[in-house]
């Protein structure tokens, strides 16, 4: 079953255009939608959740429609909304059994299964009684992984889920997630590039409500193959490579200024040949997208 998302846009009353005609074709697996803040990530997985409207574009989920079939997207589906809250007072375990009810699972006993199993896999067994207000920012991510996970659903969103983690409760984050069915399509919406390349099969990066690249990781990848240079630079050549339409990125290594760009052939005595990965796929396309945008 293949999420098939075709031509949707939307822009909001204050004017801002969310989504421009984006067209993704989303099969079983992880798959990454990388982009900076405001780029519409959450506009877009709203969308797909049903919780609001597009403007125009379709979106099918194997045989339905998310606008003639709602109902049946929603039985399809688990969501973990960016802004993820949860119920003071309440236990994971009472809020897991109570989801389980909205979503259906009627019988006492194969909910109570449900629910153990849950929490079971996403290691929050011993801390199933306790309120979820006590629960640490990791645990909170890896209970919004299990309530998404209610019902065995087809479709799975989560939307910047490990924004706000410290290094180890990501890593963990990101195994619950890899651990997920390869039948199930799982959205994973982020801006960190290494969730992306740590997790994603296939991906797709929205800037500006557009979509500006889509394909596997590695063919993003390797279409740069040869074409990016790196070199360390004085402080006071920044301001020239800054502005050269070139320059992927320019960082901070061990307190020295490293620029990457990319080109044809080397760019000019110094630089070395680099070995390209994600995030220079990611930084040049927004650049791309961007240089377009200012001249048209
Ligand atoms: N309810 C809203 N009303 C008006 N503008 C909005 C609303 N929600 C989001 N936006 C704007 O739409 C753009 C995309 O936002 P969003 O979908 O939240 O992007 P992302 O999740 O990628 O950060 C941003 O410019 C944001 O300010
Ligand atoms: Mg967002």
């Amino acid at each position: 079953m293949n999420l098939q998302i075709q031509n949707l846009s939307k822009t909001y009353a204050n004017g801002v255009r969310a989504l421009d005609r984006v067209s993704l074709d989303i099969g079983p697996g992880m798959f990454g939608l990388l982009g900076p803040n405001g780029a519409g990530k959450s506009t877009l997985m709203n969308t797909l959740a049903t919780l609001q409207e597009a403007d125009s574009g379709t979106v099918t989920l194997g045989e339905f429609s998310l606008s003639g079939d709602p109902v049946e997207i929603r039985r399809r589906l688990g969501y973990l909304p960016q802004d993820f809250g949860v119920y003071p007072g309440t236990s994971a375990w009472d809020m897991l059994d109570y989801i389980a009810q909205i979503k259906g699972i009627s019988d006492r006993q194969s909910r109570y299964e449900t629910v153990a199993t849950l929490l079971e896999r996403v290691n929050l067994t011993d801390a199933a009684r306790r309120n979820l207000d006590t629960y640490s920012g990791g645990m909170r991510q890896r209970f919004g992984i299990a309530q998404a996970l209610v019902g065995n659903p087809d479709l799975i969103i989560v939307d910047e889920p490990t924004a706000g983690l410290d290094p180890a409760e990501r890593n963990r984050f990101h195994h619950f997630l890899s651990e997920i069915g390869t039948n199930t399509i799982v959205i994973l919406s982020t801006h960190i590039v290494e969730d992306v390349s740590t997790l994603c099969r296939d991906m797709a990066i929205l800037d500006g409500g557009k979509v500006v690249a889509q394909g596997s990781p590695e063919s993003l990848r390797g279409e740069l193959e040869g074409k990016v240079w790196q070199k360390e630079i004085e402080r006071g050549e920044l301001a020239k490579w800054e502005s050269d339409p070139r320059t992927i990125m320019t960082r901070l290594h061990a307190g020295r200024i490293r620029i990457v760009v990319g080109d044809e052939s080397s760019p000019s005595e110094g630089f070395s040949a680099k070995h390209p990965d994600l995030e220079d796929v990611y930084f040049q396309r927004l650049k791309q997208s961007h240089s377009t945008e200012a001249a048209a």
